[in-house]
């Protein structure tokens, strides 16, 4: 077993905070033995912050300031005090066509901004059948610089929001390889986590793999009693 501390990150999306959520003895509190992070709207994001939850934002942009409606710059999400963005996750590589040098850019930003990335990659179902997944998630990590605030995140796309997860086997292979492709400076310390369909019945065996250190959930997380069950999960590794 690594020493890589877990982290159950909840990618709450276009959704209200869930019920409770901002309550001292919410699952959605970072834990001594696991780190929690919850990533809701730009609307939550105070909220969450004052109540004392480790805080990030869905996107932020690559651009510092300027004529860009409706962005918002990493500077202003570190002056609010969040701790992290999602950068390059499918729904906007795949919804808002963000290409992989959009995604390094915004990643880049993320880190002169202060905050600790988590940076999205993983393969259509047709690339799977291809066999290209893994040359397609290499090149999704070209550029990314050598930095020990990045985090990863897996997810492969054919298991967002389907209920179709990878097995353990497959993305334990996959996150081996992006471990392979890290600089041998941040190889060992980066967490590297799985998403796509992460439930409370099938977190335990995807955290107990070698190379995943914890998950990014979409739709359990909305759910607290099943968050807490993958929480649980983590914590019992
Ligand atoms: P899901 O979403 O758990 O609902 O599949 C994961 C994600 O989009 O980060």
């Amino acid at each position: 077993m690594s020493d890589r501390k877990y982290l159950i990150a909840a990618n709450w999306k276009m959704n209200p905070a869930p019920q409770g959520a901002l309550a001292k003895d919410s699952p959605y509190r970072t834990l001594s033995s696991v780190d929690v992070w919850v990533f809701p709207t730009y609307l939550d994001l105070q909220p969450c912050i004052e109540a004392g939850l480790i805080t990030g934002a869905q996107l932020g942009s690559s651009a510092a300031n300027g004529a860009h409606t409706g962005d918002v710059s990493m500077t202003m999400l570190t002056e609010l005090k969040c701790r992290s963005v999602l950068c390059g996750h499918s729904e906007r590589r795949h919804g808002r066509h963000e290409t992989n040098e959009e995604v390094i850019a915004q990643t880049i930003a993320a880190l002169e901004a202060g905050l600790h990335p988590i940076v999205c990659v993983g393969e259509t179902a047709k690339q799977r059948e291809a066999g290209e997944e893994k040359e397609v998630v290499k090149k999704q990590l070209e550029g990314l610089p050598v930095e020990s605030r990045i985090l990863i995140a897996y997810e492969p796309v054919w298991a967002i929001g389907t209920g179709k997860t990878a097995t353990p086997a497959q993305a334990q292979e996959m996150h081996a390889s992006i471990r392979s492709l890290l600089p041998k400076d941040v190889r060992d310390s980066t967490r590297i986590l799985y998403g796509g369909s992460v439930k409370p019945d099938n977190a335990e065996e995807l955290l107990r793999q070698k190379d995943i250190d914890g998950a990014l959930v979409g739709g359990a997380s909305l759910k607290p009693d099943e968050f807490q069950k993958i929480v649980s999960a983590a914590q019992m590794r």
